[in-house]
């Protein structure tokens, strides 16, 4: 656990605009900034960032909060590794306070399996430099395969025992518990309940995650027998998903950024070698084709990714199709070709670091000048074949974002082809327009789904013209928002003071709290937000909204900001569109509280009220029906008092 000093002190130093503008190109707007959209694809700007509140409110996928909730969103950081990525970024140290209990049971449920994870590696890389087995099998194995010690002991390799239960044993003695060894897939459990280890005999290689924890592994086989799997990988669980992560990614992140370039490879044993000769900026998709995911992954660090294939034509030939998505996500695509029977593994082992980058360098491919190769290859003089590699390479050009760099594919291609440049353009720009089609109507789509959510949470707080001011409060308070209403208010003037009638100031946070202790509020969120608030108070603190938006309570955090959000960047440009008048609530902050509060109450005995019609209608005993009808005349009456005391507010 982070201590709340070091907390406070992160969220003091934290500045989103700066935090957020590492992942996101911000425009300043107003008071506000905003930009693309991290979280979902997007041509017009609707991810928004508040300096002044601390908060930002992604209109495109609905996500938002802090930048700890960003980096959580974004990076996949757990909450704390979110505060310690901040706390980095700014020179904080940071003091934990240590769970002396050691309760593996009280972490959550990610961290058990990271913790669970980081245990297994250990494990494993002990058995492989400790034990006489693991030296004899593992050691000499990657020794012959030319890792050194240096190697083997940054990437973590290991060895599993070759027993049945070597791991799952210990594991299970040190005090891990089943439920996570399980899960995350480290051991198997038998029909008859019984535990034992999926890795037996094979070296290890753990897969690490951006922040550098292990969250899986794969195991490699020393067997030849064909009909044992070469590899044995980790289960998808809630820390892995194998879409998410890129081999390698961590130890490369810092080389990626400096040489503005990621070298892709095949497997483990490229990236450890490559890496070993010097080349850091190297990750693999371990056997898969890209996904977008990971495309994103590394176009956060560079927009160059150069690909190191080890295949023959009929491989590559498949492989390629799939590299259209990162052109698509604005990457600049590089492709190198190994010698016959060489993998980059092999060939930096051959060649040393200078031979390996030197080779790189003078035989590495322009993506499209690869693929029309490629394509053009076995065309010979068939026209249909011609036509049809014709198509596919002005689909990808298609998908070239940039004017400049589209025009000059379309010139190297026209001459590959043998075609003239206009007709290819020709062809390209109706592709594009196409797709700008298809794209903008799904966005129409979108754009009117968030008007109208917009209108709804609008219809709420306002307003149609032509309705008096009361009339329009008394819309404001409708039924199912009231609960948020009365949140939305604790959130702007909790902490405002407020002068009845010149005789007695109170805070309104307080007051409303106290006012509101005997309604039961029905949605999760906002009764865990009253209930924080209380309890706030009667420690004697006012809660202040910076107070939720960083609370580690997602929920929270959401609500929060969607309140504060919708009112500040979105809702006052749709009264101005709409040309409506926002009542001025601050002018009569009197009417506002307490119409929010009696309101709700009213709302909430409606329900009781209908609650106890049905069970009249239900029940036939006698006294029964007396009993219930006692309790309805007393509601009623309470519904009397708190309509009188609305007056004329309410108009039904
Ligand atoms: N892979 C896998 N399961 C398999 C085979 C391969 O998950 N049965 C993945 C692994 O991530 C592997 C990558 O695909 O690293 C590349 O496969 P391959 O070239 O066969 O493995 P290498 O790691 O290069 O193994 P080696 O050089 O030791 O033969
Ligand atoms: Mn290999």
């Amino acid at each position: 656990m982070i201590t709340k000093p070091t907390i406070d002190r992160i969220m003091e130093a934290t500045d989103i605009v700066e935090v957020i503008g590492e992942f996101v190109a911000l425009k300043k707007r107003g008071a506000n900034y905003v930009g693309l959209s991290p979280f979902a694809n997007e041509r017009t700007p609707s991810f928004t960032v508040s300096p002044a509140k601390g908060i930002f409110k992604d209109f495109s996928s609905g996500k938002g909060g802090s930048a700890v909730t960003f980096l959580m969103e974004l990076e996949k950081f757990t909450y704390p590794e979110a505060l310690k990525w901040l706390a980095k970024k700014y020179g904080i140290q940071v003091e934990e306070t240590v769970d002396t209990t050691e309760n593996l049971e009280e972490q959550n449920h990610r961290e058990s399996l990271m913790i669970v994870s980081g245990y297994a590696a250990k494990f494993f890389h002990e058995s492989l430099l400790e034990t006489e087995e693991g030296q004899n099998i593992g050691l000499s194995y990657f020794k012959e395969r030319g890792f050194n010690a240096d190697t083997i002991k940054k990437f973590e390799l290991g060895y599993s025992p070759d027993q049945w239960e070597a791991f799952t044993g210990e594991a299970i003695k040190q005090g891990y518990q089943e439920q996570y060894l399980v899960e995350s897939g480290l051991s198997v459990k038998r029909d008859n309940g019984s535990l034992y280890d999926r890795y037996r005999g094979r070296v290890m290689f753990p897969i690490h995650s951006f922040t550098g924890r292990v969250i899986a592994f794969g195991g490699r086989t020393l067997k030849s027998d064909k009909n044992v799997p070469k590899y044995v990988n980790s289960p998808e669980s809630e820390i892995y998903h194998k879409s998410n992560v890129l081999y390698g990614l961590y130890f490369a992140k810092r080389a990626i950024r400096e040489e503005d370039n990621c070298y892709l490879v095949e497997g483990y044993a490229d990236v450890i070698s490559v890496h070993q000769a010097g080349v850091e900026n190297v990750v693999a998709s371990s056997g898969t084709s890209l996904t977008v995911e990971q495309i994103r992954l590394i176009g956060r660090l560079t927009k160059n990714i150069t690909i190191l294939y080890d295949g023959d034509a009929a491989g590559i030939k498949a492989a390629i199709r799939g590299l259209d998505i990162v052109i698509e996500e604005g990457l600049n695509v590089r492709i190198v070709l190994f010698p016959d029977g060489d993998d980059p593994d092999s060939y930096v082992r051959k060649v040393g670091s200078s031979g390996f980058l030197n080779y790189v360098k003078s035989n590495s491919k322009d993506f499209i000048e690869f693929k029309s190769e490629i394509l053009l290859k076995d065309i010979q003089n068939d026209p249909i074949a011609k036509a049809n590699a014709f198509t596919e390479i002005s689909k990808t050009i298609s998908l070239i974002k940039d004017d400049l760099k589209r025009s000059e594919y379309t010139k190297i291609a026209s001459q590959k082809f043998n075609i003239s440049e206009r007709q290819l353009i020709g062809i390209i720009n109706k592709n594009i327009s196409d797709e700008l089609r298809k794209k903008r109507q799904s966005e129409e789509r979108a754009s009117e789904k968030l008007i109208q959510e917009e209108n709804n949470i609008e219809d709420e707080t306002s307003i149609n013209t032509g309705l008096s001011q009361k009339e329009l409060e008394a819309i404001a308070y409708s039924d199912a928002n009231q609960e948020k209403e009365i949140i939305r208010l604790l959130l702007l003037y909790g902490n405002k003071m407020i002068d009845w009638d010149g005789i007695a100031n109170t805070y309104i946070g307080p007051f409303m709290i106290a006012e509101l202790s005997d309604v039961e509020f029905e949605q999760p969120v906002t009764k865990h937000f009253m209930e924080i608030y209380r309890q706030e108070v009667e420690n004697g603190v006012l809660p202040e909204e910076q107070h939720f938006i960083h609370h580690p309570d997602k929920g929270i955090v959401d609500l929060v900001v969607t309140l504060l959000a919708t009112k500040y960047t979105l809702s006052e440009n749709w009264y101005e569109m709409h040309k409506i008048m926002v009542p001025d609530e601050q002018a009569n902050m009197k009417a506002t509280i307490l119409g929010a509060i009696f309101h709700l109450k009213k709302q909430k005995v409606g329900k009781i009220l209908e609650s106890l019609r049905k069970e009249l209608q239900t029940t036939s005993a006698e006294a029964d029906q007396e009993i219930l009808l006692n309790q309805y005349m007393h509601m009623k009456k309470v519904e009397k008092t708190i309509s009188d005391y609305l007056g004329s507010v309410i108009i039904k």
